[in-house]
């Protein structure tokens, strides 16, 4: 390595960051806040892995959705990644056609390599054998047909017969091929808790299965206020076999204790219903019919989804789109008899519960899970990014994922925004600071002051203790900076007489006491 290189300041990756302290204390607390609310409402923590395979999130989020087609990390498991680059790197030659007779025998020698290390890994158990046991036969026939082929030059062999038939049996093996699944690191955990659901059979625990989880979460976006790379979720899932509106209402009202407990006001709640498999589908032809009258006049990004997934029209900010928008079909007036019912059944739950919202019928979210009820929480003070909240209905997911038939509703609290908006409103409590500076001069004060530590910690306070002796004057000037309410002087004098001088910082008061009297003064002088 270049000197100049090993002396290159190493930074954060974008989008991602540090939370330090003291604003790790308002994470702490939102957090706790909601494991306090959702153990009353008899949610119990479910502790996910944060990579799955890929394939989870692309059947469940959706593959043509923005989070699975453009945001995720994936990776190939390691032992297999160069077998896989290969695999990959020969079906992209055969896609080239090649014509040229001695690039097709060059072909056919790295066909011959790559079934080199296939056998090799497969000996050494790299990757499942008996699921590519059919493949692996293929392909040893495959290589052993090009053994009649010349190596070096170019002979009328391979003939175009040959070739051909070779081309397309190699073809049709590598494509089924199968060296274990990619992996992702996780965009959203719903998906990993369903799987979980199905993995440890919790079908068939008693009532509803409601779990909550709290972590990171990671997607490939721009990176702005209030928008990361790595961000983190506060969420809750529901699982079990029915599918009353008065889930979905207790679900919100829980959201609501939440957002009051923790202290940030001024949020609204919006609310729609998009329906489900019967009614969805006949809504976004009449919206697809309705866009493609006014397609001229939408922008690129908006035109292209009129044939890759209209409703995301409805999510345009592009201001000169909304009055169009605004005359667009809309879901409410297309909803199923069923799906009606259930929207109109919820919305007199909420009123039971006092829960004010706003129907949105723009909201339809971008994950292809949902059904039905959908909603978002919007705070104030984030700008682009204040969506603080966002859930809904997904029956029908888990059997998508080969589990029972299963009704599903949840939602993520996104925890970055929750702080910022905390932050914004200016009526973040500050974090508790140091109650005690121990100020000790000499060895054998020093002593002294180890175990007057302890014994304040183990009474719960927090006390820095200056690892090297220090001049009092410069004892106090540090105690003074870090905010210690309390400063404890200790030398020859107070270990000797077993009494200690305790200084307030605010005003320089001072008096001594014993240890006993000094536990009493702290814990009557918050
Ligand atoms: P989501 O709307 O994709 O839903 O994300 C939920 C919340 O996570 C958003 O409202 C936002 O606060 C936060 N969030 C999303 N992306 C970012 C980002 N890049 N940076 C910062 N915060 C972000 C889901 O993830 C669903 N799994 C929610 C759910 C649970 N639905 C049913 N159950």
């Amino acid at each position: 390595m270049k000197p100049e290189a090993a002396k290159r300041q190493i930074r954060a990756i974008k989008g991602v960051r540090d939370i330090l302290p003291p604003e790790s204390a308002l994470w702490n607390r939102v957090e706790q806040t909601a494991r306090d609310v959702f153990a009353t409402y008899g949610y119990g923590e479910i502790r996910l892995p944060i990579f799955e395979e890929t394939e989870l999130f692309a059947r469940s989020v959706g593959a043509e959705t923005d989070i699975v087609n453009k945001e995720m990390y994936s990776v190939v498991d390691s032992p297999l990644a160069a077998l896989e680059r290969d695999r990959i790197w020969l079906l992209k030659r055969l896609a080239e056609n090649i014509s040229d007779g001695r690039k097709r025998l060059h072909f056919g020698l790295n066909v011959d390599t790559f079934y080199g290390f296939v056998k090799d890994a497969a000996r050494k158990g790299a990757f499942a054998v008996d699921e590519n046991e059919e493949e692996l036969d293929i392909l040893c026939s495959i290589v052993l047909s090009t053994e009649s082929w010349p190596t070096t030059r170019e002979e009328t062999r391979p003939t175009e017969a040959e070739w051909s038939a070779y081309a397309t049996n190699l073809r049709d093996v590598l494509a089924r091929l199968n060296f274990g699944a990619e992996m992702s690191l996780r965009p959203e955990a719903t998906a990993s808790v369903c799987r979980a659901y199905i993995e440890h059979g919790m079908h068939t625990l008693p009532g509803d299965v409601k779990l909550y989880y709290i972590g990171p979460m990671f997607r490939r976006e721009r990176p702005q206020k209030g928008r990361y790379r790595q961000f983190y979720q506060i969420g809750a899932e529901v699982l079990g076999q029915s599918a009353a509106p008065a889930i979905d209402a207790e679900v919100i009202e829980m959201l609501m204790a939440f957002f009051d407990r923790v202290g940030l006001t001024g949020c609204a709640l919006h609310l729609n219903s998009i329906g489900c498999r019967d009614c969805r589908p006949k809504y976004v032809e009449s919206l697809r019919e309705a866009l493609l009258k006014v397609k001229d006049k939408l922008g690129p990004n908006s035109q292209r989804r009129i044939e890759t997934n209209p409703l995301r029209v409805l999510d345009s900010k592009l201001p000169e789109e909304q009055a169009m928008i605004e005359k667009l079909p809309r879901i409410g007036e297309h909803l199923c008899a069923a799906c009606r019912e259930h929207f109109a059944a919820l919305q007199e739950q909420l009123k039971l519960r006092g829960i004010a919202y706003e129907i949105n019928w723009r909201l339809v979210r971008g994950l292809d899970y949902y059904m039905r009820t959908t909603f978002e929480i919007i705070a104030p003070g984030l700008g682009a990014q204040n969506a603080v909240c966002g859930g809904g209905r997904y029956d029908g997911l888990v059997e998508l994922l080969g589990g029972p038939p299963t009704k599903g509703i949840g939602f993520a609290i996104g925890t970055d925004r929750v702080v910022l908006s905390l932050q914004e409103s200016g009526k973040v409590a500050a974090a508790p600071g140091l109650d005690v500076f121990i100020a000790w001069m000499s060895a054998a004060a020093y002593r002294a002051a180890v175990k007057l530590a302890r014994r304040l910690r183990g009474e719960g306070f927090s006390v820095e203790l200056p690892a090297e002796e220090m001049k009092l004057k410069k004892s106090l000037g540090l105690a003074d900076k870090l905010g210690a309410r309390y400063a404890v002087i200790l030398g020859e004098n107070e270990v000797a007489s077993g009494r200690f001088t305790v200084k307030r910082l605010a005003d320089a008061s001072q008096r001594e006491l014993g240890e006993a009297e000094l536990i009493e003064f702290l814990r009557s002088k918050p």
